[in-house]
């Protein structure tokens, strides 16, 4: 029986190479978008599609996925980078809560919405739940204040998913920085292609164990410093 997995934001760019790279493995994608254009876009790779916008207080509630269908794999992609500056700067209301509320918000939503009902990929095999970070949500490694929100936002999204896979001894989660990768965020300068970047987080997600739940990672499967 295939697998199923959930790409939350994949309209474009990581979270649709992440369609891709999981048709091509074989697995029922079921992915969302936030607009019809991409929907049908979704549909037409093969993927089952779903309407979500992650700063919907309601997302959760609104869902349209089939009752009966269980997911052996999730992954939240869906982010923004939102201004760039620095600690030089005051964020406005209106910056600070489209990026808390898109990248924290969005996936603390996720994480408690979802967990509960993922199902275990095949005996001795868990249920796995990424959630796309960034190098710049590292404390330890932070030598800038550059995207300065960004880096408060993704550090927020680390503890989300560190706190919660303490409630949930049979999944594996991890948070993954994909790369610099030539995006609509990480522009066409960067040095890591969409491609490459979903196969090697596919594979940080295949190899992912329990062993290794509530660990920071690159998609080439290296640990990052928190
Ligand atoms: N590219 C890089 O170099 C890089 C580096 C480190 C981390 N990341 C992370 O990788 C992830 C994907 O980024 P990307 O490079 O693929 O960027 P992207 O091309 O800008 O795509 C961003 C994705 O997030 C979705 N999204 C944004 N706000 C949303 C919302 N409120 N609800 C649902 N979906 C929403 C977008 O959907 P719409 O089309 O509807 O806007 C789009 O699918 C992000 O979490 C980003 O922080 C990227």
């Amino acid at each position: 029986m295939k697998n199923n997995i959930l790409i939350i934001g994949a309209s474009r760019g990581i979270g649709r190479g992440l369609v891709q790279e999981y048709l091509s493995l074989g697995w029922n994608v079921y992915a969302s978008a936030r607009d019809q254009l991409h929907l049908d876009e979704l549909r037409a790779l093969g993927a089952h599609v779903t309407h979500i916008d992650v700063t919907d207080s309601n997302w959760v509630k609104l869902l349209t996925l089939p009752a009966d269908v269980s997911f052996n794999a999730l992954i939240f992609v869906a982010g923004v980078f939102g201004s760039p500056s620095g600690s030089q700067s005051i964020p406005t209301r209106e910056e600070f809560d489209f990026v808390m509320r898109t990248n924290v918000y969005g996936a603390m939503a996720a994480i408690s919405h979802f967990a509960p009902k993922l199902k275990r990929v095949s005996e001795g095999l868990p249920a796995k739940f990424g959630l796309i970070t960034s190098g710049m949500g590292s404390i330890s490694q932070a030598q800038g204040s550059y995207g300065w929100l960004y880096r408060v936002s993704k550090a927020g999204l680390n503890m989300a998913m560190k706190a919660a896979s303490n409630d949930y001894p049979n999944i594996a989660f991890t948070v993954i920085h994909p790369g610099w990768v030539k995006t609509a965020m990480g522009g066409a300068g960067a040095n890591v292609s969409v491609e490459q970047s979903s196969k090697g987080i596919a594979q940080v997600i295949s190899k992912l164990s329990l062993n290794d739940t509530g660990s920071y990672k690159t998609f080439e499967n290296q640990n990052i410093p928190w």
